[in-house]
């Protein structure tokens, strides 16, 4: 598929592509000047090597926390050059080679990947649709080995948008407190979602860790600034984040300039995130006018993020799919990128232009229809 996809785009071929997740394609940009102005810091000539972050960038990400609910000690925050990098500190942290962590899926991906680079088994448990998503934590407990290490929740989770409850949180921090696990709480789309949502960085009983960055929250992914806020009990925290500075000493992989201006940036993420936040919900209503009672597909029900589920029936092939649409010059993902119980799902990002996205379904209609 990606062949076939990249042999299209060689050619010049116009398609409409659902799957950019890239805001800076999709016209929700910053002004040139608001970003030229934030890097315009007075400290902009000098250089801090500081393994953790700059003082006053700490202090904007638990401004930002704090907005969410969650009080937390600048100390106890780290900067990384993004969300994925968290992701590789933390492994790094938690785990040995060998060892294991568990997540929900559907998931997101690059998880796997990232696990795979530090040498580290990603186990994934199902989390199933009956109207809303329904992680089975009694297989994701069942599945803890002597050899697992941390339990991945992403909320709302991409693809599916689940959201974390209150309910599910208190579970899975008991769990992690009782197994001596890690929890690692990845709320990148946190400022998408649709309904209440609980943060990890509230867990008290389980050594817990909240990651996500301005890739996100900012649509700004060319900054290259994540982090990584550790909560739960204090000597724990404490020695967590002295090891996780040591590791981040060796590659003092954030950026001075982006550090100087994530206080603005930070501040200012409605400029990012009304439009987003706009675009989404004309892409949202878009999807339910194209899902009518005849349609081939059926959006499942979403807490937020940046992308929808179409369930197109079990009996439909999602790749011979997937390359049939792309001779329609349509670009979509399989469900089997994302790793569901059963096939017969096609995942859209909700980021394209609506002319883009509403013709984009249009044709998945079409196609499906044809057969
Ligand atoms: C759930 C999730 N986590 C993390 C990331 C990576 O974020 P970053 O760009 O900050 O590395 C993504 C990117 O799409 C994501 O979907």
């Amino acid at each position: 598929m990606v062949g076939r996809l990249e042999a299209l785009r060689a050619k010049g071929r116009p398609l409409l592509d659902l799957t950019e997740s890239n805001p800076t394609r999709c016209g929700l940009t910053w002004p040139r000047d608001v970003l030229a102005a934030a890097l315009g810091h007075p400290d902009l000539p000098g250089y801090e090597p500081t393994p953790n972050g700059l003082r006053t960038a700490r202090g904007a990400v638990t401004a930002y926390l704090a907005a969410h609910g969650a009080r937390m000690d600048p100390a106890h925050v780290l900067l990384t050059a993004s969300t994925s990098e968290a992701y590789a500190l933390l492994l790094k942290l938690l785990c040995d080679p060998g060892d294991e962590v568990l997540a929900p899926a559907p998931s997101y991906p690059l998880l796997e990947v990232l696990c795979d680079l530090e040498g580290v088994h990603l186990v994934r448990t199902p989390a199933r649709y009956d109207g809303t998503w329904q992680v089975d934590w009694a297989a994701l407990a069942d599945a803890a080995t002597e050899r697992t290490r941390a339990v991945v929740v992403v909320s709302p989770a991409n693809p599916t948008g689940a959201l974390l409850s209150q309910g599910e949180l208190d579970l899975v921090e008991g769990l992690c407190a009782e197994r001596g696990l890690a929890l690692i709480g990845d709320e990148v789309f946190a400022d998408t979602a649709l309904a209440e949502k609980v943060s990890v960085a509230a867990a008290r009983a389980c050594l817990a860790f909240q990651v996500s960055g301005i890739s996100k929250v900012c649509g700004l992914p060319q900054m290259k600034v994540g982090w990584i806020a550790a909560a739960g009990p204090v000597p724990e925290v404490r020695r967590a984040m002295e090891r996780l500075e040591m590791i981040a000493d060796a590659y003092l992989s954030v950026s001075g300039p982006a550090q100087l201006a994530l206080p603005v940036l930070l501040g200012s993420r409605e400029r990012f995130l009304g439009p987003l936040r706009e675009r989404l919900a004309a892409n949202r209503a878009a999807l339910g006018r194209a899902a009518g009672s005849e349609a081939p597909f059926a959006p499942l029900r979403s807490g937020g993020g940046w992308s929808a589920v179409l369930r197109i029936g079990e009996a439909v092939d999602e790749e011979a799919l997937c390359l049939a649409l792309l001779d329609d010059g349509v670009v979509v993902q399989p469900g089997f990128f994302y790793d569901f119980e059963r096939q017969g799902q096609l995942v859209v990002s909700l980021l394209p232009e609506p002319d883009v996205f509403r013709e984009g379904l249009a044709r998945i209609a079409r196609r499906l229809r044809a057969g």
